[in-house]
């Protein structure tokens, strides 16, 4: 898939089929993530990726719509270190958020679907993966072939109007 319809095909998936991912496609997501660019290069995150349907059911139960983690192929947890100072969680949040979105492009690119998932409880999360007191999860990017409609361009994408979003020059209400 070209960048432009990797972009446009990409969408949230939740229903995954039952599918494995193949190693070195898993591998290249996760390269996707590792490449992605963070503040000052500090690339204050890592990514541990499951692929155990025990432990994929356990990590849907740390947030109440991540339900969809459960029966994913592959689950990626984007972690970071408990920030220091608010500035510290600004700059580490916004990297995982671009960590996660190149990895959803990378995944796009290969007719692999993905969803995030928000974590909520960290103390359960951090149990679940071994994940020390010094670290928490960003996200969770659930991975997996769609069970329904595959990867096209989306018709009737649910966004505010371009014209509304884009200011040309100055803010315009
Ligand atoms: C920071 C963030 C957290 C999200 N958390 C969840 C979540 O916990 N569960 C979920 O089902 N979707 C989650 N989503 C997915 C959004 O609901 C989804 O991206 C949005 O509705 C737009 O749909 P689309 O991705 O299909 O374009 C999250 C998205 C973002 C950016």
């Amino acid at each position: 898939m070209d960048t432009w319809d990797a972009i446009r095909a990409r969408r949230n998936v939740r229903v995954f089929a039952n599918r494995p991912i193949a190693p070195d496609e898993l591998d290249r997501v996760l390269q996707a993530g590792w490449m992605a660019p963070s503040a000052g290069n500090r690339q204050h995150r890592d990514f541990v990726v499951s692929t155990d349907r025990r432990q994929l059911q356990e990590l849907a139960e740390v947030w109440q719509h991540a339900g969809h983690v459960g029966a994913s192929a592959a689950t990626v947890v984007t972690v970071i270190p408990v920030p220091a100072s608010e500035r510290d969680r600004e700059l580490d949040q916004f990297d995982a958020g671009q960590a996660v979105m190149a990895m959803m492009l990378a995944a796009a690119d290969l007719g692999i679907g993905s969803g995030h998932a928000s974590v909520r409880n960290q103390a359960m999360a951090r149990t679940i993966l071994g994940i020390p007191e010094s670290h928490e999860c960003a996200a969770m990017l659930a991975l997996g072939y769609p069970a329904e409609r595959p990867l096209t361009p989306v018709k009737n994408l649910n966004r505010r109007p371009f014209g509304d979003v884009v200011h040309r020059g100055r803010w315009q209400g």
